[in-house]
């Protein structure tokens, strides 16, 4: 059979590798009969693969890259693009600002912008790894600068992290800063995790606020650093192990 006792790497962590989780949360899985090598389940959490050759699957999902090689790019987007990979009204899209070598729709977003907010958009070509940095249990921090219409007071800040009501769902930010004023505006630095669709806008909309600029600055550990508006990158090796580092847990 493919699977070696002494040869290879641990199934623990080539599962660890590829972000679908810690080495402890990998026997689970493998426990409950959730891994597949070349289309057997394993129940032994020792065996050893070979991450290039074998075809290794978790919840009948194929590791992309078992190796922990999944690639990824930032891009910082500039305000008049949807963040789609196809818009029916022609409009132009994400796709569109990347390199035309990158211009792939192997590349996956992870957490939309919408089209008139800028900043920084993840790409990778790992599902799992999307699926990790955009649910909200795995708790991955964004932070955004938002200018918003009047000053908000230091009781409508506080209300932002305790939450505010919106359609039956309690919206949450982690942290809000007042960074600067001006005549009837605001600049704020916020931090949040849930990442709900249009979160920023609908929340300080909700207090009166309108935003007038919104650009997300951070995405977990990543930042815009040294990518002026419009560019994009790719990560390196480092910068991939602590984005997948940061979503790793017990199963
Ligand atoms: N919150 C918003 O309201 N819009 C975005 O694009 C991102 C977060």
């Amino acid at each position: 059979m493919m699977t070696r006792e002494t040869q290879g790497e641990k199934i623990q962590k080539v599962l660890a590798q590829a972000g679908v989780s810690s080495r402890r949360g990998a026997e689970n899985l493998i426990r409950q009969g959730l891994v597949r090598v070349n289309g057997t389940i394993i129940d032994n959490p020792a065996i050893r693969v070979d991450p290039a050759k074998d075809v290794i699957e978790c919840r009948g999902e194929r590791l992309l890259y078992p190796s922990g090689k999944a690639r990824g790019l930032i891009l910082y987007k500039i305000t008049g693009y949807v963040t789609s990979t196809g818009d029916p009204h022609n409009q132009k899209t994400v796709y569109d600002l990347l390199p035309k070598e990158e211009r792939d729709k192997k590349w996956l977003y992870a957490g939309r912008l919408d089209r008139d907010t800028e900043g920084l958009l993840f790409f990778t070509d790992s599902g799992e790894l999307v699926h990790r940095l955009t649910h909200p249990s795995y708790k991955v921090k964004k932070q955004y600068r938002v200018k918003v219409q009047g000053k908000p007071t230091a009781a409508r800040l506080k209300l932002l992290v305790k939450g505010v009501r919106h359609q039956d769902r309690l919206m949450r930010m982690d942290r809000v800063q007042l960074m600067k004023t001006e005549a009837d505006s605001a600049v704020l630095k916020v931090e949040l995790h849930q990442g709900e669709k249009r979160q920023v806008k609908i929340m300080l909309g909700k207090l009166g606020h309108e935003v007038l600029y919104l650009c997300r600055t951070r995405f977990g550990p990543l930042s815009l650093k040294g990518l002026k508006p419009g560019q994009s990158r790719r990560l390196t090796e480092v910068e991939m192990d602590a984005l997948i580092r940061g979503v790793l847990q017990q199963n």
